[in-house]
């Protein structure tokens, strides 16, 4: 049985400000990573859209390599975050969808990169729906996943890490890159993976 969070409670958190703590700088850090992945993945593929699931208020788009994106993509439950989605020279596409039944609209303006950062634990099921949105629709090159890495002082990252990356690991998809990155300050980490889901793309 799914208990996920339905969109009005993310919504009224996002009113209430609860994710503000995502723009401290050392939120930013760990957004380092993911954005040396997808630069390695336009030198190695050729430019691509960023399909960034679980975006937020959008706070990658502000750290996105100067070149080789051509459109990004803002996907998220939350029609309160994707409110102040950031506007630029990339063009900006949003979509208020749950992953769970996204069929991968509007259709892509380049080879996808699909990055789920800090979202994918928070559906029991959303590594099966992650997956099924890559089969069906055929339009995803890689994929990158970041995770918070388990912490003494928090006892359900573990297991919620742990799943998480053995499920992916499962998937079958090739893992090209790993990364992680930590907060000194707090001790508080993160791994970062990114996936060749389709070699043709
Ligand atoms: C912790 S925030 C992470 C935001 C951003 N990706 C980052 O790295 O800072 C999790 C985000 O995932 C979104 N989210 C949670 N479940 C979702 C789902 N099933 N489909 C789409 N978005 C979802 C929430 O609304 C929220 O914006």
């Amino acid at each position: 049985m799914r208990h996920p969070k339905s969109s009005e409670s993310w919504d009224a958190e996002f009113r209430a400000g609860k994710y503000e703590f995502l723009k401290k700088p050392s939120e930013q850090a760990r957004l380092a990573p993911v954005v040396s992945m997808i630069a390695h993945s336009i030198e190695q593929a050729g430019p691509c859209e960023v399909v960034d699931i679980g975006c937020g208020e959008g706070i990658l788009y502000h750290h996105l390599p100067s070149s080789g994106v051509v459109r990004y993509v803002g996907m998220d439950i939350s029609a309160v975050a994707l409110e102040n989605l950031p506007q630029g020279p990339v063009e900006v596409a949003a979509v208020c969808a749950n992953l769970a039944d996204w069929d991968g609209e509007p259709a892509p303006v380049a080879r996808r990169v699909v990055v789920a950062s800090e979202v994918l634990y928070y559906d029991r099921a959303a590594v099966a729906d992650l997956k099924r949105l890559v089969d069906e629709t055929g339009t995803v090159s890689e994929v990158i996943v970041s995770c918070v890495a388990a912490h003494p002082d928090k006892p359900n990252w573990a297991a919620s890490s742990d799943k998480l990356w053995s499920e992916l690991a499962q998937t079958g998809w090739p893992e090209v890159e790993r990364a992680r990155a930590a907060d000194p300050a707090t001790g508080v980490a993160w791994d970062m993976a990114r996936y060749r889901v389709s070699p043709n793309r």
